[in-house]
């Protein structure tokens, strides 16, 4: 049985290999109903989850499980298209897995988006919100607990979100008039089943702006091993107790496709800006 780092290596020179060597500057994770920014990218190789030794299937997507190569706004990029989650019964180290090996495959910032529940009430279906700070205490496990193979034992957590390129996500929405980007905190839950009344009051009152079953485990990792850090969420629907109604997936993915054009924006230009 291989060890984690071993397993790392391994994918890592299985990329290597089908890619020609290419060598990713930044990695970018889309979540559900957010896979147009695919058709953006200038393709050199496309490999299936399923044929990447290490990764599991992602079983719930609404589009592929694949691994993208390419370019973007000038940068080289490695996407992947579908991920992987807790609640699909999978360990935090598996869904957790694909950060550590698109690092070693040499990327040094991820970015991440995701379809969350609103409960910040200033909110609206299809705003965007910029996790600009994270709840990890409501996830059934951490995903930096065992051995430390990368970064700090104890990672400081005092500034997660890199302050650079939320700044640059303001200055891109301000120029192209998206009026509806807010900037919050992004509590992560295990899911699958969606927050009752009572969930998404207690989550409110501990301080998040939005909720979802992605993302921290993701970003945890890659703070940990030194990775600059940028997410983003399409607010899919709202969780307010009051007027909470019947949630519909159809209605969830209309909201993500609605917001996908923006959020697609503020990352190509985040790309196009750093350095
Ligand atoms: N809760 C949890 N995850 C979600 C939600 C929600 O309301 N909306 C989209 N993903």
């Amino acid at each position: 049985m291989m060890n984690l780092s071993e397993k790392i290596i391994s994918t890592t020179d299985f990329l290597k290999e089908k890619t020609n060597g290419f060598t990713p500057e930044i990695g970018v994770i889309l979540g559900t109903g957010l896979g147009g920014l695919l058709k953006d990218i200038k393709v050199a190789y496309e490999i299936a989850y399923s044929d990447i030794p290490g990764f599991v299937e992602a079983t719930v997507e609404f589009h592929s499980g694949k691994l993208v190569f390419g370019t973007l706004s000038g940068k080289k990029v490695v996407c992947m298209s579908g991920r992987f989650h807790y609640y699909e019964g999978y360990s935090m180290e598996q869904v957790t897995f694909p950060v550590r090996v698109m690092d070693s495959l040499g990327i040094d910032r991820l970015i991440i988006s995701n379809a969350a529940g609103g409960m910040n009430p200033d909110y609206a279906v299809s705003d965007l919100m910029i996790i600009d700070d994270h709840i990890s205490l409501f996830l059934p496990e951490n995903p930096l607990v065992g051995e430390c193979i990368k970064g700090d034992r104890f990672p400081d957590m005092s500034a997660p979100y890199d302050a650079e390129m939320i700044q640059l996500a303001h200055e891109i929405a301000a120029e192209n008039s998206f009026d509806r980007v807010q900037q919050g905190v992004y509590v992560s839950v295990s899911g699958p089943a969606l927050e009752s009344k009572a969930e998404y009051r207690l989550l409110r009152l501990v301080g998040a702006d939005a909720v979802g079953m992605s993302t921290v485990p993701e970003a945890l990792v890659a703070i940990q091993i030194g990775l600059k850090v940028f997410a983003i969420s399409v607010i899919t629907d709202m969780g307010i107790p009051e007027t909470l109604t019947k949630a519909n997936i159809e209605d969830i993915l209309k909201a993500a496709y609605a917001a996908e054009p923006q959020m697609t924006t503020i990352i190509k230009g985040i790309l196009e800006r750093i350095g």
